[in-house]
């Protein structure tokens, strides 16, 4: 099945249920159905959770004839995403010229305005906003998508409890910007970055011009009541729900703490800044942590000092221009990004011919096409769905394998 025909099922699923339920539907914000991102507003939590455990299970009933996988629920269903970015947007043609907001749904090039935002804290979306209607009192404007031209292109925010990032990208190094970071800075955020991004490619990161407080903010997670800190900058990556992320972790924790790890090398591949490395690492005699982006691997450094982690290693590398040794006692986790292993990393990976293999995938598609190589070496022990998207047709899923 391809991505497009998986999205097409969910679809069709979705429908069916508001066909046959009109009376159970709920009104959803504002801008439900206008923008992309929170596609399934009008579905009750629990419906969104059935049907996505039921196309799941439909989609690996090859695999798992002896297991009952079942979906977790996140704890926020609302306001929980980490990170987001707001295009800004300048278009003469049609009022407003400025927008701040989201792509609409199926149209590229159209903004939608918004003044609400559910999938993140009414605060900071407020806050992101106030930033934006300054801009534009100071005269600056949006970017004009079609002309290649403007002055502000995003406002991006990172924010999880008492920590919060603003990064302004914008195409010039216009003065105003200063007077922009100085009002952001009376708001209260932690951490402002200033970016310029001239170039065509549609991006919020690019170079960056100025910073004003913290370099990294802090971001504390609780795993079986343990506390673990972690740092992230404008441009590592980090679990966008990071409250359903402590239930994914803490269900893993369970299966490695049931183990006798206590003499094996734990691979923590596409480890970002190194979070599975870092809660792990008590159990492991050594951790080596592997991710393409150098910023994430340097701040993985700094994260494990920061928790007194001495056994781990990071290292900077593409995995698909790797080669490993053989490590048959070891355990590996994967959580590669949506495009999965693909063939060159896969084939790099089962190198080191782990005992265990551990599988977080943000895209079952890719997952089920892995696994289908995956397989002929290893048995799956368990599946398991964590709703880390709610309100979106997105889900994490979690996978342990060993070897046969
Ligand atoms: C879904 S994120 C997971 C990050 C980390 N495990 C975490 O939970 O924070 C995927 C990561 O894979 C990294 N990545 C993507 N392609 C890669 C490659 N070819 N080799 C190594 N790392 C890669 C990205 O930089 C990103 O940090």
């Amino acid at each position: 099945m391809t991505s497009k025909e998986y999205e097409k099922t969910l679809n069709i699923a979705f429908n069916e249920y508001r066909k046959n339920n009109p009376q159970d539907l709920l009104n959803g914000s504002k801008y439900f159905n206008q923008i992309g991102s929170t596609l399934l507003e009008d579905i009750e939590y629990s419906q969104q959770l059935k049907i996505k455990e039921q196309i799941l299970n439909k989609l690996f009933e090859n695999f798992t004839s002896v297991l009952s996988p079942s979906i977790f629920g996140s704890p926020k269903i609302t306001e929980y995403r980490f990170k987001v970015e707001f295009v800004t947007s300048y278009n003469p043609k049609f009022e407003p010229f400025n927008r701040f907001g989201q792509r609409k749904k199926g149209n590229f090039s159209w903004v939608v305005d918004l003044d609400e935002y559910v999938l993140i804290e009414k605060d900071i979306f407020k806050k992101a906003r106030q930033v934006y209607d300054y801009a534009i009192s100071l005269g600056l404007n949006g970017y004009d998508l079609r002309m290649n031209k403007g002055d502000l292109r995003y406002i991006t925010i990172k924010h999880y409890k008492d920590s919060s990032m603003l990064v302004i990208t914008s195409d010039n190094q216009d003065e105003r910007f200063n007077q922009l970071i100085d009002y952001a800075k009376v708001l209260g955020f932690n951490s402002i970055y200033w970016l310029q991004n001239s170039t065509k490619h549609d991006s919020f990161e690019g170079e960056v011009i100025k910073f004003e407080g913290v370099e990294f903010i802090n971001i504390p997670m609780f795993i079986n009541s343990n506390k673990y800190d972690f740092l992230v900058g404008p441009f590592t990556f980090f679990q966008n729900n990071i409250y359903c992320f402590e239930v994914l972790l803490e269900y893993l924790n369970k299966f490695i703490e049931s183990q006798e790890f206590s003499s094996k090398t734990l691979f923590d591949l596409y480890s970002g800044v190194g979070l599975f490395g870092i809660v792990f690492a008590k159990y492991f005699n050594n951790i080596k942590s592997v991710d393409i982006v150098k910023d994430s691997i340097d701040l993985g450094i700094k994260i494990s000092q920061l928790n007194n982690i001495k056994n781990i290693e990071f290292e900077a590398r593409d995995i698909k221009d790797m080669s490993f040794t053989k490590n048959r006692d070891s355990v590996v986790i994967v959580d590669p990004p949506r495009n999965g292993l693909e063939e060159k990393g896969l084939i790099n990976i089962m190198e080191i011919e782990p005992e265990y293999l551990i599988y977080i995938s943000c895209n079952p598609i890719t997952l089920k096409k892995d696994l289908c190589k995956l397989t002929e070496k290893y048995n799956i022990l368990d599946l398991k769905y964590f709703d880390t998207f709610p309100q979106t047709y997105h889900v994490e899923s979690l996978c342990i394998m060993k070897r046969k």
